[in-house]
Formats: structure tokens, sequence, C-alpha cells
């Protein structure tokens, strides 16, 4: 019988995409979407396991969610995702969790789950947390039920083997896989013909996308040209790369198509050799300002942001100092920052020794935030006075006089909304700015 599905989605823009294949499922099983919580039979929430503060939120929404049953008794509450995969069997031990789970889906478990609801409505046991070498859900064409009719992403490969010392990733997400490409590419001729007008290639580790049959080899760098290819009013995005992995012949690639976007995520982590090491990052300081120059030498103006995480295990004052130092050096025009979280069966948690205090921690992330809103402001105070091409996406959150939209180097920027509806491109000329958004006009 048709339910009303609601899903939530925790965590990174992976898991977003999850979600949409996690709707096209459950639609292709003549179940409904709803956005509204409180009128739905089922819930998911599509769950992330990256820091502990991840996780904790989800147990906050569950317990939030527990009320609902009270109204809707025969309501079916899943976990799935990287928690899901993280904590299996747990999720459903009722008096250990303090409250009731009804069904546990990793992120290889997708195509399982109307077989898990059924199981549910027949009193049994619904879990499956079983990773796979191969699925990649190529042949599942995603239901696009967010809101933004402009850009979608497209998942080109699942799983992570880089073993990050801190990352959960590689227990949650499993081995790494590539999507064939003739899947992604009519992937992105929908959406084309759909009327959106950018797509961001989503990987854990892009760099290292790779299709091979008989004698033809796809690696990253063609297959976003293919991609690019498709149109040449689609702006293509992509994320995320390891320094380890990015190639001139990517870089090349980016220069040699105009709607390939000039914005490259570099998660940098530390900027101090030591701590890389531990990390088990594979790159040293100078190798990581190595690949700065060489986007430098052959993308000139292209952006460049990053992750920073302050605290990892033994960080001494002077290696927090040469994150700050890379920096400065580096520039960089956005960065996501964290404190370090330990993980449970990680590398880290196995091998070092989680001994940076709390206090010294958020001091030193306080420092790294605070620099990068100087580097923030000089980089958006670089582009006042410039003209630059904008998608427009949809109303600014302040005011339905002015829209927003993004620069090539996926920057916001918010304009008078007068003549412009969402996937318009348009000239924009930048009159101000602050660390966070342009504002500007068009021209
Ligand atoms: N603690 C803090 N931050 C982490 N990240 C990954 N694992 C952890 C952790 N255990 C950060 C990294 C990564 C981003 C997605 O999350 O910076 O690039
Ligand atoms: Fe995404 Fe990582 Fe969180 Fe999983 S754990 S949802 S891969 S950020």
């Amino acid at each position: 019988m048709a339910k009303k599905l609601h899903i939530e989605t925790f965590g990174c823009q992976m898991n977003f995409s999850d979600s949409e294949i996690v709707a096209s499922v459950m639609t292709d099983h003549s179940h409904v979407l709803t956005d509204d919580p409180s009128e739905a039979d089922i819930i998911f929430l599509n769950t992330c396991s990256i820091r502990d503060h991840a996780e904790q939120r989800v147990l906050n929404r569950l317990r939030e969610l527990q009320h609902l049953r009270r109204k809707s008794p025969g309501l079916v509450l899943g976990v799935i995702g990287c928690m899901a995969e993280r904590l299996k069997e747990k999720l459903l031990e009722e008096e250990e969790l303090g409250m009731r789970v009804d069904m546990v889906a990793g992120p290889d478990a997708y195509r399982q789950l109307p077989q898990l609801l059924a199981n549910v409505e027949a009193g049994k046991q619904a879990i499956n947390v079983i990773l796979s070498a191969e699925e990649t859900y190529a042949d599942i064409t995603p239901v696009r039920y967010g809101d933004n009719p402009v850009s979608a992403f497209i998942s080109i490969m699942r799983g992570c083997e880089n073993h990050c010392a801190y990352c959960v990733v590689p227990s949650t997400r499993g081995r790494e896989r590539s999507r064939d490409p003739e899947s992604v590419l009519s992937e992105a001729r929908q959406l084309v013909d759909a009327g959106y007008k950018e797509v961001t290639l989503l990987g854990q580790n892009v760099n290292s996308y790779r299709w091979e049959r008989s004698d033809e080899v796809v690696d990253f760098s063609r297959l976003i040209g293919m991609v690019a290819s498709v149109d040449s009013s689609l702006r293509v995005r992509f994320a995320t790369s390891h320094p380890k992995d990015m190639s001139d012949a990517l870089l090349e690639q980016m220069a040699r198509y105009n709607n390939i976007c000039k914005a490259i995520h570099l998660p940098l982590q530390s900027g101090s050799t030591s701590v890389l090491r531990r990390m088990n990052r594979k790159y040293t300081r100078e190798d990581y300002l190595g690949r700065i120059d060489a986007i430098r030498g052959i993308l000139p103006g292209c952006a460049v942001s990053t992750d920073i995480i302050a605290g990892f295990c033994g960080e001494t004052e002077e290696e927090h100092r040469e994150t700050l130092s890379l920096m400065q050096e580096v520039g960089f025009d956005f960065a996501f920052m964290f404190k370090y979280s330990e993980r449970p069966d990680t590398l880290a948690a196995q091998r070092y020794a989680d001994d940076v205090p709390d206090k010294v921690k958020t001091r030193r992330l306080t420092e790294v935030i605070e620099l990068q809103q100087k580097l923030s402001l000089a980089s958006n105070e670089r582009d006042v006075g410039s003209v630059q091409e904008v998608l427009a996406e949809g109303f600014s959150k302040r005011s339905d006089d002015y829209m927003m939209g993004r620069t090539s180097h996926n920057k916001v920027v918010v304009f008078p909304a007068e003549n412009v509806k969402p996937g318009d491109y348009l000239t924009v000329r930048i009159t101000s700015c602050t660390s966070a958004t342009l504002k500007g006009e068009k021209v």
C-alpha cells in the first residue's frame, strides 16, 4: 500500500545525493514523498557520522520525532546512511538507545528499503548494513525533490580507500568504485532537458575516478570533459579533490572548458608535514603548496577552498602555527573548519591519544576561523569592481527584492531581482562585499 515518506538529510552533499536515490527507490514502489513529518507514515533520517556532533544532532532529532508515534502509532522510523552503517544493530536496541528505531539501512542497501519496510510490517527485524564492492546505483534516476531547480548533484563514485587516520568514511561507505561514464552522461543530459543549469560531480575523492573497459580508460579529467561537452551552457563543478591525486591533466581540462567552474575544493586538513603524516594524508606541506602553484600557473584566478581540522592528536603549538602560516600563504577564498573529533575504530583512535585539551582545540579553531574570515574578506574585496557571470539560483534570504546566484568561483552574489528568474545567466558588476557575500548589479 502507498505510504507517505518523509526524508531528512544530515551531513555532506553525498548524503543529499543519496537521499534522491532513496526517494527514487521508494517512489518506484508507489510510495509518495511529503515534506511534512507530521503527516508521514515513514520517516527516514539519512545520517552522518563524521564528527560526534553530527551523530548527536541525529539522536536529538530521533528523540524529537518519537512524539509523532503517539499520533500515528504505525509510524516507521528508519535510520539510514553512515550512522546506520557505523552503529548497526545497536540502533535497534530500544533499551540501550532510549528510544525506538524500526529500520536500519547502510549506504549500499537502498535498493532493499522496500523489503526492509515489509519486514517491519511483518514484525520482523529490518536491518541491512552490507557494504558492496560494486553498487553505484548507476541505473537509478534520482528524484530531485529539493527546492533547487537550477543546480543538481551527480554522484560519480562511491566509497573511499584513502584511510585518513581521523575519518570514519572508509568504514561507513566501503570500497571505492566508479560509476559507468555513460550513465553519468545520460543523467547530465536528462538534467539539461529538465532545465538544470549546473551539475556538481560528487565523490569522496573524484580524482581517483576510473572506469576501464577493454582498451578504453576514462579517468576524471576525461569524464569532466565529457560532461562539460553535453551542453556549453551547463556549468560543471566537482567535489572533493585529494591533494595527492589532483593532476595537471585535470587543471588543463578545466582551462579548456569555459563551463567548468574555476573553483577547486582542496582539503588541506593541516599545514604541518608531521601532522599530515600522522593523519595519513600522504602529502607534505610542500607537496600541497606545489599543487597550489600548479593551480595558479594553469588556472590564474581560480578560487581555492579547503577543509581544516584543529587540534588533531599530538598537534603542538608550532604545528598549529604552520597551519595558520600556510593558510596565509595560500590565501584561501573559503574554508570549512572543524575541531578534531575522535571517531571510534579509526586509525587515529587506535594509534594516537586524543590529547589536545578541548580548551586548546577551541582556541586553535577560533584562531583558524578568525584568520579565514580575514582571508575571505580580502578575497571578496579583490572582486569589488570586477564584472562576473552569475547564475541566478533564487530569491535572497532577506528580501524578495533581491536574488542570489553564484560566480564561477562559487561565491554568492546578491543583486536586484528585477527581470531575473532562477536559471538565468547574467553579467554583474560587483559593487561591495562582506566576508561572506558579494553585492552587485546587472550590467
Ligand atoms: N574530526 C573533525 N573533522 C573531521 N573531518 C573528517 N573527519 C573528522 C574528524 N574526525 C573533516 C575533514 C573533512 C571534512 C569532510 O570533515 O576536514 O575534509
Ligand atoms: Fe558524508 Fe562522511 Fe557524513 Fe557519511 S560520514 S554523511 S560520507 S560527511
